[in-house]
């Protein structure tokens, strides 16, 4: 994490969000080939969200999202979270769209961009934070390790989200 500065981006900042959505095209692709059209639904949560990007001097090398919720129909991807955690009542954090670059992975970026959003999410007052993963088993284990517990597998995402066919796991942070 030397020389990586990890700062808050603002959503309205169209050079600094494009940067984002070229990264996370090149990271998806790497890991899921569908991952050509990453214009669906969820993409359109960026205008409110809150984001943060990790620079590697002027290279954006991650960057990850924040939006704050007052119900779990509201959240992205909220149909895997049906019956498992509806429940839960606002101000709900979720987190979404974490990617780093392969270039800079496994030096503590994805760490750094979970841990600040967690922050940004108690400070906002959010009494919960929810994330589905469609990554497998590693990640589930590095939400674990921020207090995050499984509640299982998700129900499907639905389309169009070009990872409509991936399994999700569930998990719920109790702040
Ligand atoms: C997942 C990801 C963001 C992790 O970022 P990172 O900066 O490498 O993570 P850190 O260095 O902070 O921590 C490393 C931990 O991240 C997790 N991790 C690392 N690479 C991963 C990968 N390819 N897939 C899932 N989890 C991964 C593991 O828990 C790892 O710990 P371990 O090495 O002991 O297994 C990064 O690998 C990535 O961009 N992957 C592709 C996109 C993605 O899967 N995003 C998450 C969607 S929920």
């Amino acid at each position: 994490m030397s020389q990586i500065q990890v700062n808050e981006i603002a959503s309205d900042d169209e050079v600094v969000m494009e940067k984002i959505r070229q990264l996370r095209l090149s990271v998806w692709r790497s890991v899921f080939q569908v991952a050509d059209d990453l214009t669906d639904a969820c993409e359109e949560f960026d205008r409110f969200a809150k984001h943060w990007g990790a620079f590697d001097g002027d290279r954006i090398v991650g960057s990850a999202r924040l939006t704050i919720h007052d119900q779990m129909t509201d959240v992205p991807d909220s149909e895997v979270y049906e019956g498992i955690l509806s429940h839960l009542s606002g101000p709900i954090g979720s987190l979404n769209r974490l990617v780093v670059a392969a270039s800079h992975q496994g030096r503590g970026i994805g760490r750094e961009l979970d841990m600040v959003r967690i922050d940004a999410a108690q400070k906002a007052g959010c009494a919960w934070i929810v994330g589905s993963t469609p990554v497998g088993k590693r990640r589930v284990l590095q939400l674990q390790s921020l207090g995050f517990i499984s509640k299982g597998k998700g129900r499907d995402y639905s389309g169009p989200k070009w990872y409509s066919s991936q399994q999700s796991e569930v998990m719920v942070l109790t702040l």
